[in-house]
């Protein structure tokens, strides 16, 4: 009888690889690329965004500062273009060839990171960009006609729902003819003279409980979702930015060449905190009125200076000046400026540059952790005059070691000093 056996169990496999197929399928559309979408929520949502951060350098349809963006939906994948506008430099370093082909075609023009904008930001931003501003468009007719061109040009995306809903009606109609055949091969063989085990094989109890408790199931499901929490950390590990370069504008046009160079206010005059503790502080409203209260404008000029009148608002209204952050490491990184600063008597120029010569701070190091460490293994530790260091300057010079004690002679490598 085992014939009449394997010939049953054939629609039954297929049954169940069906219903494997099946999930997969829902599982990739659910994974797949998110779709631009137009709709005027999105479009608005993304001009507001596109005014604010992008407007400066980037036109629709003409080149400006940065590309032309009409159509980058079309020519970068969304994942790319994510990335892209969250941090250039990132993938730039990172070698891939399209993004430092951009970059050298546009003078080598660093793109400000825009990290603060989320996946659905960028989404909208890409909703303005493809289907957003089509009044400008209009009033430059060749370039209107390639802008609408593109703007229509989602066609694959939508060929590809297409296909996979017809591949589900397909596999639909397959799953009912084969419970069909089942059906009717089970009361075709009950007919027949068969033996015990047979007769139990046939009227077993189908089946959606032994697909789900299958090897072969429980083995795709859990290779699904290691891949998924795996794709997830390595992006966000990936995320963590490099800004080198970063120079955002701040509200007010505050200069470190005209305070700390040509002035020669002391650094720790305004960053109070740098010899105390683990953050430099950025100086208080109250702390520019020390002197601003008397100087209104630079020398030679009448009445108050709108950049000056704008730290007035400040202080009369009670709210704070604010200021765009240039450095900012990651969370699971600890740097302390006083350990740096005091301790290890660094100037604030190895690591911010010759912020007296810069009108406006952008970020001179690359803070990654290569840097940190590069810096460790090299730098000497200020030992004279610090009791703390006498014991461990001692044992260090009695070890075979012929070089003066340095940063990872005291831990300065080790994962924890830096990570929590
Ligand atoms: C300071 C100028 C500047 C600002 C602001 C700016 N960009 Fe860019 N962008 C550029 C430059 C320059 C390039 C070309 C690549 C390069 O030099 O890094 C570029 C490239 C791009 C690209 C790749 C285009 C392509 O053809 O592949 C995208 C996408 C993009 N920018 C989106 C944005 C978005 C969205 C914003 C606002 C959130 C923005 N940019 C803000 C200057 C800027
Ligand atoms: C008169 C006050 C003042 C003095 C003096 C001053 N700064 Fe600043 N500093 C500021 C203000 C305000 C900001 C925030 C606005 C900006 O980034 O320009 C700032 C920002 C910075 C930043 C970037 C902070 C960030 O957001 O990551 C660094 C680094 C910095 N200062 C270093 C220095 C160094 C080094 C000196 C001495 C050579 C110095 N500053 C002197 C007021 C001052
Ligand atoms: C220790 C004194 C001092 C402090 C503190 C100080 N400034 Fe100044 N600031 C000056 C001097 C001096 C000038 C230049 C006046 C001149 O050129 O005659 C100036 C000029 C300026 C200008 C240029 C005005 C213009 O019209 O171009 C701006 C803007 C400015 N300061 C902003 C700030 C801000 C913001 C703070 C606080 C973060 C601050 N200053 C703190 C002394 C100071
Ligand atoms: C050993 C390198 C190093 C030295 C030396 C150093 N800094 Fe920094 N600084 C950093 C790093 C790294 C950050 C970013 C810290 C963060 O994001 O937590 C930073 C951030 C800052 C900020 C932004 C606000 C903050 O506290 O996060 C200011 C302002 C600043 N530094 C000023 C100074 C001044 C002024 C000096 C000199 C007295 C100085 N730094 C010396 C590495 C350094
Ligand atoms: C320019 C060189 C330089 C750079 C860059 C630098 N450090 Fe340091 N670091 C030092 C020196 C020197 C000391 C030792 C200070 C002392 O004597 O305690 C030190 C000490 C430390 C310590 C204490 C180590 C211990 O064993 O007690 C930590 C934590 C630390 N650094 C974190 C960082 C991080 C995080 C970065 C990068 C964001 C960084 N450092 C970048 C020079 C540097
Ligand atoms: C001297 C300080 C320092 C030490 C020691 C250190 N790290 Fe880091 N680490 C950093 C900083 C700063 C960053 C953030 C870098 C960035 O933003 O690119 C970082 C980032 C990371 C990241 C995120 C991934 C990445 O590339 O950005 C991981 C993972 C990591 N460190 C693991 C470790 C391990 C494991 C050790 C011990 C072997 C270690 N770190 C020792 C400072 C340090």
């Amino acid at each position: 009888m085992s014939i009449k056996r394997s010939l049953l169990s054939v629609p039954f496999r297929f049954c169940n690889m069906a219903l494997i197929f099946f999930l997969l399928i829902g599982i990739n559309a659910f994974a797949a690329d998110p779709e631009v979408s137009d709709s005027d929520e999105a479009v608005k949502a993304g001009e507001s965004l596109f005014n604010a951060n992008c407007k400066t350098c980037h036109k629709l349809d003409q080149k400006f500062t940065g590309p032309a963006l009409r159509g980058v939906s079309d020519r970068r994948d969304i994942a790319w273009i994510q990335s892209f506008v969250k941090n250039s430099q990132k993938v730039i370093q990172s070698g891939d060839p399209t993004a430092t082909a951009l970059f050298a075609e546009f003078n080598n023009t660093v793109m400000p990171a825009h990290q603060f904008l989320s996946d659905d930001d960028v989404m909208n931003l890409l909703s303005y960009i493809e289907f957003g501003g089509k009044e400008e468009a209009a009033a430059t007719p060749a370039e209107g006609a390639a802008g609408a061109a593109t703007a229509t040009g989602g066609v694959p995306s939508e060929y590809l729902t297409i296909i996979l809903a017809v591949l589900v009606v397909v596999l639909l109609l397959i799953l009912i003819v084969l419970g069909l055949i089942v059906s009717v091969l089970t009361k075709y063989l009950n007919k027949q003279p068969l033996e015990e085990d047979d007769k139990e094989f046939i009227n077993q109890k189908t089946d959606l409980k032994k697909v789900f408790r299958s090897d072969a199931f429980i083995i795709i499901i859990t290779a699904i979702v290691i891949a998924l929490v795996a794709k997830t950390a390595i992006d966000g590990l990936f995320s963590v930015g490099v800004q080198q370069g970063y120079q955002p504008t701040q509200p007010i046009a505050f200069s470190h060449k005209l305070h700390a160079g040509d002035k020669e206010i002391p650094c720790q005059y305004c960053h109070t905190g740098v010899e105390i503790g683990r953050s430099a502080n950025i100086p208080s409203p109250n702390i520019c009125m020390n002197c601003h209260m008397h100087i209104q404008n630079v020398e030679g000029k009448e009445g108050v200076s709108t950049e000056i009148q704008k730290i007035y608002d400040a202080i009369d209204n009670d709210q704070p000046i604010e200021w765009v952050r240039v450095h900012n490491l990651p969370d699971l990184a600890y740097f302390n400026h006083s350990q740096h600063v005091k301790v290890g008597q660094i100037e604030c120029q190895t690591c911010h540059g010759p912020i007296e010569e810069m009108e406006v701070v952008g970020q001179h190091s690359a803070l990654t952790m290569g840097w940190c460490i590069d810096c460790h293994r090299k730098t000497d530790i200020q030992t004279a005059g610090n009791e703390y260091y006498d014991k461990l300057v001692q044992l260090h010079a009695e070890s075979k070691s012929k070089d003066a004690l340095k940063v990872k002679d005291i831990g300065g490598l080790e994962c924890a000093k830096c990570h929590y």
